[in-house]
């Protein structure tokens, strides 16, 4: 920097006139940057959307617990999931699917029974609970569960071990690579199609 400046300084005559344009362009940037500093709170703001992995699990309108009901319970994904065999979206499940059991289950211990009467409370007034999405794709990837249950795919090889998490977490990583990556490895006379961009951009 010290040498460019010298150099600058050093140059006679005719190109003197580099020196304003060189003062011109860093006062430009110093600008830009400036803007970038006070723009930054809404552009972190967008760019949680495009993060893999954000640490905290979004807001839920019960504490529902996966860990709970797969590991200690024992309740198989697709009783809960149920569409996931046959359609493009695997399906939170309805209220009505909660209440059979916890309109007798009331929970153990005082946080429990007040998350189940919230429950207990939505289905009395007949309206959903709000689940909020995290695995979201964008609007122009083509995707279906129906094809992957058929083939075999387990759950955990694209959601990992959510039957073992309190929460899961907001987004998993599903980026093009990792749909490609397992599709590159599917039978020969198959992959043509699977790795076709308008398999999944239709
Ligand atoms: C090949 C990868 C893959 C497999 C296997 C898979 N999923 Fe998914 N799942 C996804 C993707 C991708 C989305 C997001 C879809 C979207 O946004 O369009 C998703 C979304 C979901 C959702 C959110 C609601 C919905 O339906 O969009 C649930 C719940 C879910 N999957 C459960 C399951 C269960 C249970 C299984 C096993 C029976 C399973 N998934 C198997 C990739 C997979
Ligand atoms: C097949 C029966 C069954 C279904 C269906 C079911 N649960 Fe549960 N749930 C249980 C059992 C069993 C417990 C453990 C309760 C206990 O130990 O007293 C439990 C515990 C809970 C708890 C307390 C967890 C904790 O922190 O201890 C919540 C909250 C809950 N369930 C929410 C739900 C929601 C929401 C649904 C629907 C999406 C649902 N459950 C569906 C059987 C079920
Ligand atoms: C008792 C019902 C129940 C069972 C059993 C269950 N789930 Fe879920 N699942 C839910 C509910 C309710 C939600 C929405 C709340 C949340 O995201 O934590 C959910 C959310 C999910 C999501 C996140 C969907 C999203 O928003 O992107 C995935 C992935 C998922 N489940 C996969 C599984 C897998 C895999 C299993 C089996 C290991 C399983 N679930 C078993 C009820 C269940
Ligand atoms: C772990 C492996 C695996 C991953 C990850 C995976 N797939 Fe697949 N996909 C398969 C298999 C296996 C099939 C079924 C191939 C067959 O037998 O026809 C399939 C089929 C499909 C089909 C239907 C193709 C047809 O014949 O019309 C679509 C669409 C698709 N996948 C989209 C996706 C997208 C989008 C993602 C990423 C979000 C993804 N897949 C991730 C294994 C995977
Ligand atoms: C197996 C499914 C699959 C196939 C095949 C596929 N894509 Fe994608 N593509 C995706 C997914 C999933 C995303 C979203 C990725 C994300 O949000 O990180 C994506 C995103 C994109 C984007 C947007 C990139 C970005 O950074 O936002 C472009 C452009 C694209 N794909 C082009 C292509 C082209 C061209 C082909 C064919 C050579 C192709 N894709 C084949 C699944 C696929």
């Amino acid at each position: 920097m010290v040498h460019a400046w010298k150099r600058l300084l050093a140059l006679g005559g005719r190109r003197r006139w580099m020196i304003p344009t060189f003062l011109g362009v860093a006062l430009v940037v110093a600008a830009v940057v400036v803007l970038l500093v006070v723009e930054s709170p809404s552009s972190t703001a967008q760019s949680t959307t495009v993060e893999p992995i954000a640490p905290q699990p979004p807001a839920q309108p019960v504490r529902f617990s996966h860990k709970v009901h797969v590991e200690q319970v024992g309740i198989a994904c697709l009783y809960c999931h149920s569409n996931a065999p046959r359609g493009q979206v695997a399906s939170i499940p309805s209220v009505e699917k909660c209440i059979a059991c916890h309109a007798v289950i009331e929970g153990q211990t005082p946080q429990a029974r007040a998350e189940i009467a919230k429950i207990r409370d939505a289905w009395e007034r007949g309206v959903p609970l709000q689940w909020e999405k995290k695995t979201d794709l964008p609007d122009f990837v083509y995707f279906s569960h129906q094809p992957h249950i058929k083939a075999g795919v387990s759950c955990v090889e694209c959601h990992g071990q959510v039957g073992s998490t309190d929460m899961p977490p907001r987004n998993f990583n599903m980026t093009m690579g990792f749909c490609l990556d397992c599709h590159r490895q599917q039978a020969p006379e198959k992959v043509a199609k699977l790795v076709d961009c308008a398999t999944c951009h239709k």
